[in-house]
């Protein structure tokens, strides 16, 4: 053995010292040690970089030049597969981030990317590191850099476990997915600066805290109970994954027959088309052993996005929610949907649209909001997407929200409907108020008028036989028929591949 190396190693598992490990265990928080355990295969990390230390000789920092520098970086083994990772050390000068620190992040993101394999960040810092000035800025956008190049090769996903404040921010929100423990929090400016520019007055978790984030905000995708249930959900978002964008998705076989009939969906649809219904149960029916991860299940839940398998290949789904604002599409929902849309596409996951929906929600908050600007992300997000596409009408289609929700015409390989899919430019009233406007006024009893009239356009125009007529529609099923028509049309399509003109990048409006 030798003495000096095992001496070191022993001093580095300390990171700030036992008794700040005790202090982080007392707020129910792990170690950055421990998180490393708890997420990666037994025994497999392996760690780079553990002697590094800051070169700051400031502000007593001279004194405080802890190995590893609040840092663990390295890689390792989730279920089996390789994965890159640093793990914030909160216990070592508040796992505040320098120019050493950053350096051991950059180093393995660089490896990351030269190998085409996922990285996790495990933050726990107080942002930057004061005492190191410039420095530490130097270091954040030094790794902020590295996100934007790694973003769409290699899948990139961010645990908050601790205070994420400042800069510290935007190097997960470049990142594809973040989830969050309950005490974690994240904000641009903390409550002092807040207090002092705008009097308001609120504490950490009112301002920055996991339930802002995953209700309101959209910031992050996922909350976790605790620290153990972030690692689980990280693991199971993992698993549906290629390690870049190169790959295709791991095929896991789920043993759920693929011809699988659910004749429950035959009778999920309310009796009145007004009604509405649990589109989370439509899509539990369909999908290999009613497994779905739902991300961003808190925020704009007019629509709901997520990850499932369909005969074993993972796909990701895009599916209005009936029980939210009859499954409008609104400012929120419409960011939700478009970015989703784009990291499937970024990562070879096929795409299914399950649509239910009235169309564009109307009034001055959304149109001053840029309903317009959010709505076209949406779209450009489906048309630019190459990956197979595949759309299932179970209801309403509305107007503008038809083209845009994986309609044919803008690059959907396959579209089905329901038997009862209303497909119009607009609900049959709103068109009768407007072409008939003359005849209902005039009438001697309007409403009635009104209603005769809505009631034959329905018939006429508010079916999918008029869009199956022209092919728009590739054929209209039974609900209980949707998973092995899924199946079978992705089958037929998966290989595909599509070539675009060269050209830098697209202008999609942000
Ligand atoms: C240096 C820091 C630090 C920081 C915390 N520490 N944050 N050291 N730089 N940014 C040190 C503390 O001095 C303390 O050291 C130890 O970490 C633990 O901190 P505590 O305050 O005792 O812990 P706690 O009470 O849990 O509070 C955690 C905290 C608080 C809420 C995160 O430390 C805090 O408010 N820190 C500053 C947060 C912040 O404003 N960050 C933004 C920086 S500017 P000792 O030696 O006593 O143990 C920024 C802009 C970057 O990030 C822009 C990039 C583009």
């Amino acid at each position: 053995m030798n003495f000096e190396l095992d001496k070191k190693r022993k001093d580095h598992l300390l990171g700030g010292g036992k008794e700040k490990q005790e202090q982080q265990r007392n707020k129910g928080k792990l170690t950055a040690f421990e998180r490393i355990d708890a997420i990666f295969d037994s025994g497999t990390f392996v760690e780079l970089d553990p002697f590094v230390v800051h070169e700051c000789n400031e502000f007593g920092l001279e004194n405080k030049k802890i190995l590893g520098d609040g840092v663990l970086a390295g890689y390792g083994m989730i279920d089996g597969r390789l994965v890159y990772s640093f793990s914030h050390d909160f216990t070592v000068l508040g796992g505040s981030l320098g120019l050493a620190f950053s350096s051991k992040v950059c180093k393995i993101m660089d490896l990351a990317m030269k190998q085409g394999t996922p990285i996790i960040g495990i933050n726990d810092s107080g942002g930057a590191r004061i005492q190191e000035g410039v420095r530490s800025l130097a270091g954040y956008a030094d790794i902020f850099h590295r996100n934007v190049h790694a973003s769409g090769v290699i899948p990139q996903i961010s645990v908050i476990v601790g205070p994420c404040a400042g800069g510290a921010v935007y190097s997960p929100a470049i990142t594809d997915f973040i989830i969050m423990t309950k005490s974690a929090y994240m904000f641009v400016t903390g409550p002092e600066v807040v207090k002092e520019v705008t009097e308001e007055k609120v504490n950490f978790n009112d301002l920055g805290g996991a339930s802002v984030h995953n209700e309101k905000s959209g910031v992050a995708h996922f909350v976790g109970e605790d620290e153990h249930d972030c690692f689980m959900i990280l693991r199971k978002l993992l698993s549906f994954f290629p390690s870049n964008n190169l790959e295709n998705p791991p095929r896991i076989e789920m043993e759920d027959d693929p011809n699988r009939q659910d004749q429950e969906l035959n009778s999920v649809l309310p009796s009145s088309p007004h009604k509405p219904y649990d589109m989370h149960e439509v899509i539990s029916k369909i999908v290999d052993n009613h497994d779905f991860l739902e991300v961003h299940k808190y925020w704009a839940k007019n629509i709901t996005v997520g990850f499932a398998r369909l005969g074993g290949n993972a796909v990701g789904i895009v599916a209005n929610n009936p029980q939210v604002l009859a499954g409008v599409l609104d400012i929120d929902s419409c960011d939700k949907a478009a970015r989703f849309v784009r990291f499937c596409d970024c990562f070879n996951i096929p795409l299914v649209a399950l649509v239910d929906v009235p169309g564009f929600l109307p009034g001055t908050s959304q149109e001053w909001g840029g309903i317009i600007r959010h709505g076209a992300k949406l779209l450009y997000a489906f048309s630019e997407a190459t990956v197979p596409k595949l759309t299932v009408i179970t209801r309403k289609a509305y107007g503008g929200a038809y083209c845009v929700l994986n309609s044919k015409h803008i690059g959907a390989d396959y579209n089905f409907a329901w038997p009862g899919g209303e497909i119009a430019v607009m609900g049959p009233e709103s068109a009768c108020n407007i072409i008939f406007k003359k005849e209902i006024s005039e009438s001697q009893d309007p409403d009635k008028k009104r209603n005769d009239l809505a009631e034959d356009y329905r018939i006429r125009f508010s079916n999918p036989y008029i869009a199956a007529s022209h092919g728009y529609i590739d054929d209209v099923i039974e609900p209980r028929e949707t998973r092995p028509r899924l199946i079978s049309s992705l089958k037929s399509i998966y290989k595909k591949r599509v070539q675009r003109p060269l050209r830098k990048h697209g202008n999609i409006p942000v």
